[in-house]
């Protein structure tokens, strides 16, 4: 009789409580840590934005909170406009350089926020990382207009853009492949002036860079230096020129330039091989009238973090493709990580070390690139881990799963309005490796404000305490801790904050000195 209810015990507790843990990954079942977003008013994302002097400037203001909203901007420049209902501030910017501190204001039936933005007219882009989504890993070597709507659409109706998502850009394959018989893909790759043509499948870039813009988000393209770019299409060698002007004239904000068959111009690859190419589009994107931010992908070749931002890069990739990667005890995002994380002293506004997107959700297999994408494999403690690190050192949030299989898991790792705040935080700090075991992993991040972020990374297969000496981030005294994740204080401590942190697992702290009582 016991037997029998020991056995009922344990298959009602399977039913309700779901199967026992791996030992190890006792969180395996995906716990939602960002809280909902309040209905009143927030305004999220970056505090500063750069342009030049009379440039196009287009910025959506991420606002969460029910809507209809109702948006103002107090000292906006008169060059600019904003959209009441949309948020959308746009114009040109002003024509003499200088910084403008505007006031945004958001109000519906609930209540009202306000934040100040800094307008920054001037040589700089890219005052934060860009934040957005690329196509390559859902869509590999078939993207379509059709597609890069959507995810614009989606960027919209799931809140991204709220947060601060505002890229939507076109990876490789939009151009034509030459020799190719493929009726969708093959014909002239250029006209007869030399300017490049797209495929059938994007039938007027014009138009869909116009649809981007309606929405307030921005429409990034992809080229190469070398004759053709790594999925064998059209790239810009030789027509340098003729490509820029053509990428502005259609719209484009963003160009990731990629170095692909380049590689087999420059057999020898030093230095100067590796900058010519960069130092050509990073000089002509600088003469155009829009704004055009250039995204250097050539994987970390004659380390160009040292150099990419005089040739006029705004981020540079560190390392090959993270799709690629594999890591033996861990996921290979930790490596890719882990090689960006030691390059902290070269990233900066303006300047951001790149390693690579975010691979989380539905998302392709760059392994396999003709399956159908599917579920990440990565566990809900990895993922945490994944955009943690990511923001911890000021990447570029480039999400690359699919935009039309946004899950609630998903969008809690990727909308934390508080850990994008340390991603878009002001100073624009790399965050610092303050230790590194085989079974843990300390980043560090200062913030404008004087508080620091601290990642606590778990690289271990069992759960374990790990703790911060405030010596070790150059603090002393009683500070107080707030769970950025959880976005709860947890209280003021005095020269140390321990905690348990779960099997490949972070938990991600605000440290600032404790406020005294009034
Ligand atoms: C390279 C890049 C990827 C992607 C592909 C496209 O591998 O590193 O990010 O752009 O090319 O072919």
């Amino acid at each position: 009789m016991a037997r029998i209810l020991r056995c009922l015990v344990l298959i009602a507790s399977i039913v309700f409580l779901g199967p026992p843990s791996t030992p190890g990954f006792a969180q395996s079942v995906p716990e939602l840590l960002t809280p909902k977003t309040p209905p009143t008013p927030q305004i999220n994302g970056p505090k500063v934005y750069g342009v030049r002097p009379g440039h196009p400037f287009l910025y959506r203001i991420p606002c969460t909170g029910t809507r209809p909203m109702h948006f103002s901007v107090k000292n906006l420049p008169a060059s600019l406009k904003v959209d009441e209902l949309s948020g959308i501030i746009s114009g040109n910017a002003p024509a003499e350089k200088g910084e403008f501190v505007v006031t945004i204001e958001a109000a519906n039936s609930l209540g009202k926020a306000a934040r100040t933005f800094k307008i920054v007219v001037g040589d700089k882009l890219g005052l934060t990382p860009q934040m957005g989504w690329n196509g390559w890993y859902t869509l590999y070597d078939h993207p379509t207009d059709s597609d890069i709507r959507k995810a614009a659409d989606a960027m919209i109706a799931s809140g991204m853009a709220d947060y601060g998502y505002q890229f939507v850009d076109i990876d490789d394959a939009w151009a034509r492949k030459p020799g190719s018989t493929d009726a969708e893909v093959g014909g002239q790759v250029r006209d007869e002036a030399g300017n490049i043509l797209p495929n059938v499948r994007f039938p007027s870039m014009p138009s869909l860079t116009q649809y981007i813009h309606s929405l307030g988000l921005k429409a990034g393209i992809y080229s190469g230096p070398g004759p053709l770019t790594c999925a064998k299409f059209e790239a810009s060698y030789r027509h340098e020129d003729a490509d820029a002007h053509q990428f502005n004239k259609w719209g484009f904000d963003l160009l990731k330039y990629d170095m692909c068959s380049y590689r087999n111009l420059v057999k020898e690859g030093n230095l100067d091989d590796l900058q010519k190419p960069y130092k050509l589009m990073g000089s002509l994107l600088k003469e155009l009238d829009r704004d055009i931010v250039l995204n250097m992908c050539q994987y970390g070749n004659g380390d160009v973090w040292k150099w990419g931002r005089q040739v006029g890069g705004t981020s540079w990739r560190t390392t090959g493709d993270l799709g690629l990667a594999v890591g033996d005890s861990l996921p290979g995002f930790y490596s890719v990580g882990l090689a960006n994380a030691a390059l902290d002293a070269y990233a900066g506004p303006g300047g951001w070390n790149d390693p690579d997107y975010i691979l989380i959700g539905t998302v392709g297999d760059a392994n396999n690139r003709t399956a159908p994408p599917k579920a990440t494999s990565l566990t809900p403690e990895e993922q945490y881990s994944y955009m943690s690190m990511w923001s911890l050192m000021a990447s570029p949030l480039l999400f690359s799963g699919d935009m039309a299989k946004l899950d609630d898991f998903t969008l809690n790792i990727l909308c934390n309005s508080e850990v994008i705040d340390i991603d878009q935080d002001l100073l624009g700090k790399q965050g610092k490796i303050l230790r590194k075991t085989s079974l843990e992993l300390i980043l560090a991040k200062p913030l404008e404000d004087g508080s620091i972020a601290v990642g606590l990374f778990n690289l271990g297969k069992a759960p374990r305490t790990i703790s911060v000496d405030w010596k070790e981030i150059e603090k002393r005294g009683r500070m107080q801790v707030r769970d950025v994740w959880r976005q709860k204080d947890l209280g003021k401590f005095d020269d140390t904050f321990g905690t348990a942190v779960p099997a490949h697992g972070v938990v991600l702290v605000r440290v600032e000195p404790a406020r005294r009582k009034l």
